[in-house]
């Protein structure tokens, strides 16, 4: 059970980011744009924040949330920057990338971490979004601003359709750009491990640190224990997950299907899907990524019994892209 809270959706003027912090520093919950989706902020030094944000939220468990800073002097302050990290975070913050590294304590609650001794840290590069933390000064943690297990929300309607009723305030500040959730790299150890593909590619982060990045053999989604060790521990394989079922690599479209397409892909039995969305008809992975979420929510609402998603190319954004969709689709 949730406490009911009336829900205000404003436009994220500077009366509305003015609103947010205020709400934010005083224990509440606030749902505010980023490059990548919208999240979901609260206090992350407190405690019983954190505690109504698991709620609202629906989270069956307690889940290390993303500790949000407004730049790398914060960050600092927050968890031991390792040389990696380091080099990382002069290379692409602000950005769509989060770092894992040891945990100070203090600056993020026990509860925020799920009781780790190392803390996720993130500088979003969305001008609102940091104009908030500036003005909160203190680490705001903030998870995907859905409901547990639903599609990120990328536009601010979307976070109302999860959420209303359940959070204090949602800053709309229109689509964000980025469209997928930011790389996730743990820096804890001798070498940087991917934990989760996301708005920054791979291709770049090994050309910063002129090497390979590891990425931890990941468990196929239907590969027992998969929902029992993920890499991120948040990433259980079902996630992401549209209403009906999604049928990846489809060389074809069947009777009562929705199409995901890319590129102007137009496979045998097109013209009979329920409704179709092309991710990027030029093919480029940058517009795919950014329409992914409100594609997938639109092919759930038009009543198709069935989401079939073409091949996609798996360089760039690809593999973010891979990632989320093998999870829509994933046994549930
Ligand atoms: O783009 C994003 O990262 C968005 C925006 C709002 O910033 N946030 C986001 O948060 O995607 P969330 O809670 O949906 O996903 C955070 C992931 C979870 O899978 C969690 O398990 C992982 O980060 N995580 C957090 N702290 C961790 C830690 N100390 N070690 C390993 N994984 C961690
Ligand atoms: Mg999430």
């Amino acid at each position: 059970p949730f406490e009911p809270r009336n829900t205000r959706l404003v436009p994220a003027d500077t009366a509305g980011i003015a609103e947010a912090a205020r709400l934010i520093a005083a224990g509440g919950l606030v749902a505010l744009p980023t490059e990548t989706v919208y999240g979901l902020g609260c206090d992350a030094t407190s405690p019983t924040a954190v505690a109504n944000l698991y709620n609202a939220k629906g989270r069956p468990s307690f889940n290390p949330l993303i500790a949000h800073v407004p730049d790398i002097a914060a960050a600092r302050q927050v968890g031991h920057l390792t040389s990696s990290a380091e080099t990382l975070a002069e290379r692409f913050w602000p950005g769509p990338l989060t770092l894992v590294v040891p945990a100070y304590d203090g600056p993020t609650c026990a509860l925020a971490r799920a009781g780790l001794a190392s803390v996720a840290i993130r500088v979003p590069a969305h001008e609102i979004a940091r104009q908030v933390l500036r003005m909160v000064g203190r680490a705001v943690a903030a998870p995907s601003a859905n409901r547990s297990g639903h599609v990120s929300p990328t536009t601010a309607p979307h976070v109302l359709a999860d959420l209303e009723g359940r959070i204090d305030l949602i800053l709309d500040a229109g689509p964000t750009l980025v469209g997928v959730e930011s790389t996730i790299l743990d820096c804890t150890g001798e070498t940087p491990v991917m934990l989760r593909p996301g708005g920054l590619p791979r291709e770049e982060i090994e050309a910063a640190l002129r090497q390979s990045i590891q990425s931890p053999s990941p468990k196929a989604p239907e590969e027992p224990g998969a929902e029992i060790a993920p890499l991120a521990p948040g990433m259980l394989a079902s996630h992401y997950a549209p209403s009906v079922p999604v049928r990846l690599n489809a060389r074809d479209v069947r009777p009562g299907e929705a199409l995901l397409t890319f590129a102007g892909a137009h496979p045998p039995g097109f013209e009979a899907a329920r409704a179709y969305r092309d991710l990027s008809p030029s093919g480029e992975l940058v517009e795919a990524a950014a329409h992914l979420f409100a594609y997938l929510r639109d092919l759930d609402a038009s009543g198709a019994r069935a989401i079939a998603v073409v091949p996609l190319p798996r360089h760039g954004l690809g593999e973010a892209i891979a990632d989320r969709l093998s999870r829509a689709a994933a046994p549930r």
